[in-house]
Order: C-alpha cells, then structure tokens, then sequence
C-alpha cells in the first residue's frame, strides 16, 4: 500500500486532526490489517511519508512500525521533514519514488501487487508499477475533476482553484492511472460511473465497487446496562436543558460541503423538530475558534451566531473535545436515546459515518447522493434527502425521531446490512479475489515477454555497462560483435545501457540496424531523456528533475545573436536540448554560458567533436544521468563503467565512475588524460571498451555472482 500524504500510525490514529488525516488514513489502515489477518496474504506493507517536527508526535518519523506479524508502517523521507499539506507535496513525490525503490532492493523479495491510495500515491505508483513490472491498483479516495467542478460552481476562479489546489497537475495524473492501472477500486456505484465517468481516459470494467469495511467490534449498539464513558456524555450534555429528549447526531469536519450551517438552520426554522429533539454537532477538537484553521474557524462561527439568531441555546450542543475511542460511545448515546445519525453534506461519495451510526443501531438521515444512495439500498435503515432543502431536511429528522416501532426496525435493518454488506471480512474476500486475476494476469504477460525473462529488472542489479553508442558501441562490427557476446554472457546483475546524444526515435534506430538488443536503460539527446527497455518507458521522475530553470524559448531567443552557430535539423531539438553545427566564428563556450547569464538564464553548455554544441537544462547531462541512476536504483558509482569518445561523454566519464575513453576519441578529451579513474584505451570502438573491462576487472570483482541478487551490496 501506498498513502503518502497525512499522518498515519497504528496506535491511536489521530483521524480528524486536519483535513489529511481523516477518512482515508483510518480505510487503509483497516485493509491492511483486515489483509494481514487473511490467511493467503503472506505480508502487507504501508508505505507513508515521513515526518519529523516538534510539532507532532515522533511516532511519524519512526522508520518502521509492525502493526501485527505480517503487516508493518515503513516510513520514507520525502521532501522537508516537517509536515506539509498534500497539495504541496507534488515536487517531492520523485524522491518518495527513489525511496521506495532503495527499500524494496534491501528486501528479499518484491510485492506482488502495489495499490496507491489517491492521486499523490498514485503517481508514485506509475512510476513503480512500469519500472518494476508490477500490477498496480487504485483508489482515488475524492477525484480532482470532482473537487474542480465543486469549486467552480462555489465561485472560485480556475486561477485560483489551480494556485491552491494544483488540480490539473492532480488531474492529469488521475488520468494517467486510469489509463495505466490494472485495476481501481471505487466505494460506491455513484464513484465508479458518474465521478469516473467524468474523465477521458476511464475505462469501466477496469473500476470495480468494493465498499469499505467497518470495525465491528468497535461500532455496536448499546447493551441494556451500557453507560457511556462519563467525560463525553458530561462534554455533551453540559450544552443541553432536557438531554435525555432524542439526539440528532452528526459527526464531520467543519467544512464547507459538510453543511453543518444548513442543518442548524434546518433546526432552527422548525421548532417542532426542536421540541422533540437536541442537536448534537460533533466536529473535531478546538481549545479557541480563532485557532482553527481559517475555514473551519469560519463555519463554526457561523454555527455560533445561528444558535443565537434562532434561540437555539440549550437545545444545540457543541462538544469542544472527544478522543476517537469516545466516538463510538457517541453513537451509543444517540441509540439510547432513541435518536437520529444525519450527514447534511451536499454529497457524500461514501458516508463512512453513516455506517458507524448503523452499526451502532441508529437510524440515518443522509444525502440523496453518492455513497448514501447505496447504503440505504443495502441496510434499508433510515431516509435519504436533499440535504440544501432546509424544510425537508427538519422533516426528514421529525420524521424518524418519532417514528415510533419504525424506528425500531430501523436500526435493526441497519445492524443487519452493515453486517452483510460492509464488514471488512466481506470487503477483503471482494479484494482478494479480484486481485488474484489481476496477478495471474500480470503474470502472464511478463512469460510472454521472453525478453524480461533473461532481463533481470533493475533493482536486481548490481552494477552497470554505459556505453555511449556512436563511435564507442558501434563503428566498429568486430569489436562490436565481440563486445555483445561478452554483454549476453554477463548480463545477469548487470545493466546494459547506452548513452547517446541522438534522440529517442534515432537511437533506436541505429540499434536496430546494428542488431544490438533493446538496452535496459537508454538515456538519450545528450542526457535530457531516460528511457527503460524494453517497453521503453520513460523515467519521469528525471523530467521532473532537470525542468528546474530551465527556460526553453527564451534561451534559443538569446543564442540567435551568437556568431558560428547554426541550428540543427528539427528532429535533433527536444523539450530539454537545443543543439546547433558550430563553426570556427564560434566564440568560446565560456563566453556563451556568460552572455546566457547576462540574461539571466542558466543552462549546461555541451561541445562535442569540435562541431556540435548542445544547450540542456542546467541539471542534464549524460553524465548527471547516470548519477541520477546510480542513486534511484541504490548502484554505487564504482560500479559503474562508463566508455565514450566525445565532449558530450566528458561528465560521464569523471569522478568516481569507471571510465573508458576508447582509442578513437576527439580532441577535446585529450584534456582528461590523468584523471583519476579513467583509462584510455588503446584499441578503438568496441574493442577498446572490452579493454577497459578487462583494465577494471569489471565483471570478476566480488557481487557479481551473488545468489541473492536482490540485496544490496
Ligand atoms: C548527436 C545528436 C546531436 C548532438 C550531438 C552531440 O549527434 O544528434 O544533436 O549535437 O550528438 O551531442
Ligand atoms: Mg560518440
């Protein structure tokens, strides 16, 4: 499992503390232990951000926790230590990828399956999920273009929907999912096909309904001596003149689409409804309103002047604090009342409250929408409602707390559905038996891929080949051939990659030509793109990485002034390279990088066989790729050997890597000559690469022939 965003523990979920923590940490934490107690999965994993600060609890930043035998919290830095909102988290999900990637090496095996938990998880299950080869399942838990459409109609600009929220990043990952995932798990009909349905690349028998499951030895109607703990009736009673007349309870957060403000008017315009009934309104904990957050702070404000404009004083009660063990004690108070549990929210696309108040024998009162709609159907224990009409609302409630034996079969109905329909042991025979077709099914199409099968994935390597391909890997058809034979017999933890300045489409070409075997990573136009074999699948985390100040236009704008350069044909430009034929008129690279400076413009300046000269972003280039690599896929930098023949190889070939500049190299290496770790072969082409093997005994130093090849050396 992955859920990135909030904070999650096992021991006493702090669920409600703010608008991240609240419903979906308290779902996956209940499927991973409903998942771990099931006796045909063998192990559950959850992984979550880490976060580190005074401010919270040091339970998250405890790098792993076992929540029972077979199932465990393994935390992961990502991004500051401190802890920040989901919408903030989106520049730092590439370092949540690279994390996880260095815990699954250091495990013994890998999962079969990888299920994100919304769209933050999501993309970082992209990433995983095509670079391991493994299935991925999700649940969105709310949907981005459901969120946008909401804020629109409620008057937001897109400007501003885009600044706070960062929506269409959010959407356009969603979209991806969709199109990529094996399969997506939706709450409720109303999910799967009208909030599903609003986006283009959703297929519907990809989306399965499994509704969540609830803790039944928490949630249970009240037994005939059963008191309730002392602090919390005190908490809610303390607000009322007659507390023992029926409740209507509701338990949400103050927030805007809960309509916490149209259920207090809905009381307050009908006063036979406050005759025979309290209002209890629990939403969250609060010392002082003016500490809340601002909306928050705003709602419960409004609820304040409310119950003085209607008098409501005595008959609303506003409980300042309860711990989440009293929560299921609060259903029980409304039981034995004789009340009612009300959602007023404008939709709600699952409504796990409402499940709570069924399973504790309350009758519900709830939107004509959404996650409702399938409850009632199911559990037949209460009334649906348009919750923004005030008087039906207040009739709706009237209507069930006096509604004498119905109310009775009420809550037995609903006891029995929640039983049948929402136990997480239901939910999880669901689960499981749809996630067994989707691993047979990835299964499958892995065999069918011969290529995979002598290909060992990425992280089982342990070191790599990176062969810059013109001049270095072909040139030469001998040394060539030769170099193959000792690639194919070697490969097992071993990476094959190559390392061009020709673009994606070209240097597949010529390694079609040249009969050489789909490499395991090719990185291409000098540095700017990574791609992984043999699906080739691009590594986007590295895009993420190098669009950093990059300013495309403008730096090609400024370059038109520069004498003896001529641009390339168009097929050499790329998103993150500009390349131009230089001539001798060309002033010095360093006067070229100074005139971009002038503009304030940054960029990595390449030059290559004295006629080449590519713009890249300031953090791309082979040499910075392969760095990237070492570091996502936990492979030392010795082990590495890297061969080239041009400028463009020179990053590549410094520092603590194994460099090889083969025989036929240009000039401008000359330079290097002495350098620390790094050999210049005699031969040329691909004979001088096999030279520089053997000079490094590259594949006879220890590691290579290690059983178990997924732990790190
Ligand atoms: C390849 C590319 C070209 C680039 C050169 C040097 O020839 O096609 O665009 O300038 O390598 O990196
Ligand atoms: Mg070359």
């Amino acid at each position: 499992m992955v859920s990135v965003h909030g904070l999650i523990r096992g021991k006493e979920p702090e669920l409600g503390r703010d608008p991240d923590t609240g419903g979906q940490v308290g779902y996956v934490l209940d499927l991973v232990q409903a998942l771990a107690n099931n006796a045909t999965v063998e192990k559950v994993e959850l992984l979550t951000r880490k976060v580190e600060s005074p401010a919270i609890s040091s339970d998250y930043a405890v790098d792993e926790e076992w929540l029972s035998p077979d199932s465990r919290i393994v935390r992961l830095r990502c991004g500051p230590r401190r802890y920040i909102r989901k919408e903030a988290l989106w520049p730092y999900l590439d370092e949540f990828v690279d994390r996880t990637l260095q815990h699954f090496k250091a495990q013994d095996r890998l999962p079969d399956v990888i299920h994100t938990h919304y769209a933050d998880a999501g993309y970082v299950g992209l990433q995983l999920s095509s670079m391991l080869n493994l299935p991925q399942i999700h649940t969105g838990h709310s949907l981005g273009r459901v969120k946008q459409q909401y804020l629109l109609e409620g008057g937001m600009s897109s400007a501003q929907v885009e600044r706070r929220f960062r929506i269409s990043r959010r959407i356009e990952v969603e979209e991806q999912v969709l199109d990529q995932a094996a399969m997506i798990i939706a709450s409720t009909r109303q999910e799967a096909d009208q909030q599903y349905g609003l986006y283009e690349r959703t297929r519907p028998n990809k989306i399965k309904v499994i509704p969540p499951g609830l803790d039944l030895s928490r949630f249970h109607p009240p037994e005939r001596d059963w008191h309730p703990t002392h602090a919390i009736q005190k908490e809610v009673d303390r607000f009322l003149t007659k507390p023992n007349k029926p409740m209507i309870l509701t338990i949400a957060r103050a927030d805007r689409r809960k309509n916490l403000e149209g259920l207090v008017e809905a009381y307050g315009k009908n006063p036979e409804l406050q005759e025979r009934a309290n209002l209890v309104i629990v939403a969250g904990n609060r010392d002082h309103i003016s500490n809340l957050e601002e909306s928050a702070a705003q709602i419960l404000t409004n609820i304040l002047l409310l119950v003085d404009d209607y008098s409501l004083n005595g008959k609303v009660s506003l409980p300042k604090h309860h711990q989440p063990d009293e929560v299921p004690d609060l259903f029980r108070l409304a039981a034995k009342r004789r009340g009612v549990f009300v959602n007023s929210a404008i939709t709600e696309a699952f409504g796990l409250t409402l499940l709570e108040a069924a399973a504790s024998g309350v009758p519900i009162v709830a939107p004509d929408d959404g996650g409702p709609v399938d409850i009632i159907r199911h559990c037949r224990n209460g009334l649906l409602v348009e919750t923004l009409n005030h008087d039906a609302l207040a009739d709706s409630l009237l209507n069930v707390v006096t509604a004498g034996p119905r109310w009775r079969q009420w809550a037995r109905n609903g006891l029995a559905g929640v039983k049948n329909h929402y136990a997480w042991d239901a939910h999880v025979n669901k689960y499981l038996k749809e996630v067994r077709l989707v691993i047979r099914g990835n299964r499958k199409s892995t065999r069918q891929r011969i290529e995979l099968l002598h290909k060992p994935p990425l992280l089982r390597a342990n070191r790599m080949l990176a062969l810059d391909i013109d001049n270095v890997l072909i040139g030469d058809g001998g040394g060539q051939k030769k170099l193959l034979e000792w690639i194919d017999l070697h490969h097992k933890g071993t990476i094959f990659a190559v390392a061009t300045g020709r673009s994606l489409e070209e240097a597949l070409t010529v390694i079609r030509d040249n009969s050489v075997p789909t490499p395991d990573v090719i990185i291409s136009s000098v540095g700017s793109e990574i791609y992984y074999g043999p699906k080739i699948l691009p590594d986007l985390g590295w895009a993420t990485h190098i669009h950093y100040s990059w300013r495309r236009e403008e730096t090609a704008i400024v370059l038109k002034e520069v004498p003896g350069l001529s641009p390339q044909p168009k097929e050499n430009q790329a998103e993150f390279k500009i390349s131009y034929n230089t001539n001798e008129k060309m002033p010095p690279v360093e006067e070229i990088a100074a005139l971009l400076a002038s503009h304030g413009l940054r960029a990595n300046l390449i030059y290559s066989h004295g006629a080449f000269l590519d713009i890249l972003p300031i953090r791309a280039s082979k040499g910075r790729a392969i760095r990237y690599l070492s570091y996502k896929w936990s492979l030392p930098l010795e082990k590495i050997l890297v061969a080239g023949d041009s400028g463009n190889d020179e990053e590549m070939l410094e520092g603590r890597t194994l460099g090889v500049v083969v025989g036929n190299y240009s000039p401008e290496l000359e330079q290097l000559r002495g350098h620390h770790q790094i050999y210049f072969a005699k031969a040329g082409y691909a004979y001088g690469v096999l030279e520089g093997i053997e000079h490094y005994h590259f594949f006879e130093s220890k590691g290579c022939e290690s059983a178990n090849l997924l732990s790190a050396e």
